[in-house]
């Protein structure tokens, strides 16, 4: 079978054409114009059989891009999840701040920020991601400076950055908002610091721990967050050169060097995709092979899915889930930082609980604003009841097809899951969320027999 071509995409207007490793590749520039089809058609009722391919982890990918900062060398990283939104939309602002970004069409992403032509990241492309705000850190080692536009909230909270400058004045910068910016100065460098969070925040410790790669002296983060990304992220600046111990426990130590280098890493798969196709399975039923993915890191999820009734294995690379004919117990589960129940499985649990025997319990503890995929679930026929930041979940015996809007991105993959079920046709609208966060999501579940098909927004 004769190799499919590699295609390349280069984000960086002034990048020069990468070689593609003597394999043809083709110049496509990014001027992906927004897909008019804007929503999905699901119609419920299959089982679902057969593979599905695991992306790279958006959450660990989007990091590794701003770790490139750090050095003036080209930097490598494969498995990445190139056709992401957010993976483009922080290839925008990589590209604006002066790297040359090539995304290749078998994910391989291949990074040089040989200079830096601007430390100010503008409001316009800062607003479409909040995650932007991880070039803050890499910046203010690189270059002394920073001027990051304060990422707005979003639908699920207010979600600040105290923590992150917290941190950075920990380290001897000077801080000022002026004018929605946050200036960062640190002329005479960053120094160690021995900095304990308040409380556990996934991306204060990455922007942080990616700046005191490069500060002078021993930098001790206490209280810090402990996610396979962020695992992943230190591995990938170790690869660079970075000297960091206590990766997966809640106190990190950096000690900073002088330069990092250039180097290849492997991102890891995406462990909140694999507990969706999980949860799409223990709702609809079947037998899913996921490829190129782990049970390891999804411990607080397998749990309660075995609890429930669904039988799920490691095999190889692959981890084997099968849900047999009858539906799934009622289970109470409470979202908390890593290792407990990840907030970003919060929505699929809860609509694969729609259909259980019985009833459960959700409380979500990390997002204050996180039940808004609940309206639209009970628009599909759902009995759910909020108190607080808990949500009573009593199984019905079926769910009704209905035209549903999707407010975020979990919320959105959320009410795909329960249109899976569901008796007739669900429209699920605003999917340009869930574009941002999942790669090929038809086509993935359209190859284990699925009925969904983007459609045109009504
Ligand atoms: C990361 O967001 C993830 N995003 C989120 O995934 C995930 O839900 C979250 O971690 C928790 O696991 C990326 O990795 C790009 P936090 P982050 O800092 O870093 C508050 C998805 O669906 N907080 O751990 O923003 C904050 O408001 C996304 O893929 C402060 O108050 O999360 C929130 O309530 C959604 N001050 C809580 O802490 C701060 O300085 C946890 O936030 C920072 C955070």
């Amino acid at each position: 079978m004769n190799q499919p071509k590699i295609t390349e995409e280069i984000i960086s207007a002034n990048a020069k054409q990468t070689d593609g490793q003597g394999q043809v590749i083709e110049i496509i520039h990014s001027d992906v114009k927004p897909s008019h089809l804007n929503a999905l058609r699901v119609r419920g009722g299959n089982r679902l059989k057969g593979d599905i391919k695991i992306s790279g982890a958006k959450n660990a990918a989007l990091k590794h891009m701003c770790a490139a900062l750090l050095t003036d060398q080209p930097v490598q990283f494969t498995n990445m999840p190139v056709t992401l939104g957010d993976v483009r939309t922080m290839a925008e602002l990589l590209d604006y701040l002066g790297m040359t970004v090539a995304l290749r069409s078998d994910g391989v992403a291949m990074l040089h920020a040989k200079e830096i032509k601007t430390t100010i990241a503008p409001y316009d492309l800062v607003r479409k991601m909040r995650a932007s705000v991880l070039v803050l850190g890499p910046l203010l080692a690189r270059c002394g400076q920073a001027d990051i536009s304060m990422p707005g909230g979003c639908a699920i909270g207010t979600r600040p950055i105290d923590l992150h400058l917290m941190g950075f004045k920990a380290m001897g910068a000077e801080i000022e908002l002026d004018g929605g910016y946050v200036k960062a100065r640190a002329p005479k460098g960053l120094k160690g610091a021995h900095i304990t969070f308040p409380f556990v925040s996934v991306g204060a410790t990455e922007n942080v721990m990616m700046a005191a790669t490069l500060a002078e002296g021993i930098t001790v983060l206490s209280n810090a967050a402990r996610e396979p990304e962020i695992v992943d992220q230190g591995n990938a600046l170790i690869a660079m050169g970075a000297k960091i111990e206590g990766l997966g426990t809640s106190e990190i130590r950096i000690e900073g060097v002088s330069s990092l280098n250039g180097a290849t890493h492997a991102c890891i798969p995406d462990r909140i995709e694999t507990g969706t196709y999980m949860c799409a399975v223990g709702l609809a039923g079947g037998e899913v092979r996921l490829k190129n993915t782990r049970t390891d890191f999804l411990a607080s999820l397998i749990g309660p899915l075995i609890g429930a009734g669904m039988e799920i294995k490691q095999d190889g690379n692959d981890v084997f889930v099968h849900r047999n004919g009858s539906h799934l117990k009622g289970i109470d589960i409470m979202t908390e930082p890593y290792p407990g129940f990840a907030t970003d499985l919060q929505a699929q649990f809860m609509a694969m609980m729609t259909m259980c025997k019985g009833a459960g319990m959700i409380t979500e503890t990390v997002f204050e604003n996180r039940f808004m995929h609940v309206p639209e679930l009970c628009r599909m026929g759902a009995d759910i009841t909020v108190q607080g930041n808990s949500a009573i979940i009593r199984g019905v015996e079926k769910l009704k097809g209905a035209e549903v809007m999707a407010t975020d991105l979990r919320a959105s993959v959320a009410l795909v899951l329960a249109g899976l079920v569901a008796e007739g046709e669900t429209v699920v609208n605003r999917i340009y969320h869930l574009d941002r966060g999942y790669e090929n999501i038809v086509e993935k579940l359209t190859g284990v027999g699925a009925d969904i098909e983007r459609v045109s927004e009504r």
